[in-house]
């Protein structure tokens, strides 16, 4: 099949950058236009969980296509977003099963915070409309989303449209927010913040605190020590807080656990899902949120939301053999062997360059940030994009990774190293060789830079 590039651009995104036009995908690899081949050493935005091209999904679409692609929700039951939501009540605990069904991340976020707000509104407890979230984070770009979103760079413009709602520290160990020892000398004021700014603002105001349980993008796949999960629950529980839980990017294996809040037990009362949830294969996102609360809500009133794409049939028959593929090719065991093989090799290359401050992360959502000086953990100032720089030497070489600023997306420089949970021994191996080479390259570009503090 060939797929020629067209020779006028009328598309517009975030910049004028040109890339490569793409060809095809299969597995961990990404071909462009030219036969380049890339290996996704991101699963592109840390969402093709089950890789490229798998024949299993291309079977499912040719099936549900004999039927219908679309069927309006208010109109007609669909089979296979009951089934759908079906699984997801199987494979969730802590009485997570009922499902709401939206087409992305930001969208799924948007009906998690009006979810929690109608709740209460049925209920009577009509103060409560604030939510809390943390600083750095990231939970999409749409206007709500981004209320909660804190990333000076992704916000700053559209600040003044936004809501203004609270927000804590999140748990950047690496650069305590509060500068104290380590853990667990420090005390985790980053949890205890928590129950502060609830009784500052007023409990009877606060409806929900809303946390990706290992750090995404924004931060750079941060892990809080365990207590820390203890600590927000029982604050949350006390002032009768609801918990929602931001897995977008941490659901569906990624971790090494099928849900990230299956490391730590978070009885969370609503999970936000997509990404990995459909892999890049259909848009899909929604919400899981425990039977108590939807029950209560619809009893004393509705949910006034929804979508025109909600649910629809083709989006769910491909999301339910997404975690067909992830249950039956047991991807969630595979995340736990490679990602430790990944983390041992990231380990091994901070070793050998000074550049890498920190290697953190869990299961196949791992990042390395980068440092001017290792001793103060100083970054590089920010016009230099160093985390630009060794992601194009990346691309240049074939290897495709992830780069991100993690102080409040202003300064300090990050990867997200986040491949395919199908990824194999030979091809780990490959893709640390390749950030190796890119590492080198980076580090003879910045010269002087990369070696003070040592
Ligand atoms: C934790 C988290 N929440 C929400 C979103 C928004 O998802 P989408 O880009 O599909 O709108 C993202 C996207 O990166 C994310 O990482």
């Amino acid at each position: 099949m060939t797929n020629k590039p067209c020779k006028t651009n009328y598309l517009f995104y975030q910049s004028r950058k040109n890339m490569p036009f793409i060809d095809y995908a299969e597995g961990v690899y990404m071909y462009d236009t030219e036969g380049k081949e890339y290996l996704d050493g991101c699963s592109s935005a840390i969402n093709c969980n089950i890789g490229h091209g798998c024949t299993r999904i291309l079977q499912a679409i040719a099936e549900q296509s004999r039927h219908t692609f679309f069927a309006y929700r208010t109109q007609f039951e669909n089979e296979p977003a009951h089934r759908l939501a079906s699984k997801l009540a199987e494979i969730s605990a802590f009485g997570l099963n009922r499902s709401f069904f939206v087409s992305s991340g930001s969208e799924a976020v948007e009906a998690a915070i009006k979810l929690v707000r109608q709740y209460f509104y049925n209920k009577g407890e009509r103060s409560r409309y604030q939510l809390i979230s943390r600083v750095p984070s990231y939970h999409g770009s749409t206007l709500g989303a981004l209320s909660l979103t804190s990333s000076a760079q992704l916000e700053v413009p559209y600040r003044p449209m936004l809501m203004t709602h609270p927000k804590i520290p999140a748990p950047y160990c690496y650069r305590c927010p509060f500068n104290q020892k380590k853990y667990p000398a420090c005390g985790l004021k980053c949890a205890w913040i928590l129950e502060r700014v609830i009784q500052e603002q007023d409990p009877e105001r606060i409806c929900a605190f809303i946390f990706e349980p290992v750090g995404g993008a924004s931060t750079g796949a941060i892990v809080a020590p365990d207590e820390y999960f203890e600590v927000i629950q029982s604050i949350c529980k006390k002032y009768g807080v609801l918990i929602i839980l931001d897995e977008v990017m941490t659901g569906f294996g990624r971790t090494g656990a099928m849900f990230a809040y299956e490391h730590w037990n978070i009885d969370a009362d609503i999970l936000v899902m997509s990404k990995g949830m459909s892999s890049g294969y259909y848009p899909m996102g929604g919400i899981l949120v425990k039977e108590a609360i939807v029950e209560e809500m619809l009893d004393k009133g509705t949910f006034a939301h929804g979508h025109t794409l909600a649910g629809n049939p083709m989006g769910c028959a491909v999301t339910l053999e997404v975690l067909n593929v992830i249950l039956e090719e047991g991807l969630v065991q595979n995340t736990l062997k490679m990602g430790q093989i990944l983390k041992t090799g990231l380990m091994k290359l901070k070793k050998h360059y000074d550049i890498i401050g920190d290697v953190r992360g869990k299961g196949l959502l791992m990042a390395i940030e980068l440092v001017m000086d290792r001793k103060t953990k100083e970054p590089f100032p920010p016009e230099l994009n160093v985390n630009q720089i060794l992601a194009d030497h990346a691309f240049a070489g074939g290897l495709i990774i992830y780069p991100r600023r993690p102080i409040n997306g202003l300064s300090g420089d990050h990867v997200m190293i986040a491949p395919p949970l199908t990824i194999n021994h030979r091809e780990v191996d490959k893709l640390l060789a390749l950030l190796d080479k890119a590492l080198a390259q980076t580090t003879i570009q910045l010269g002087p830079l990369s070696y003070s503090g040592q």
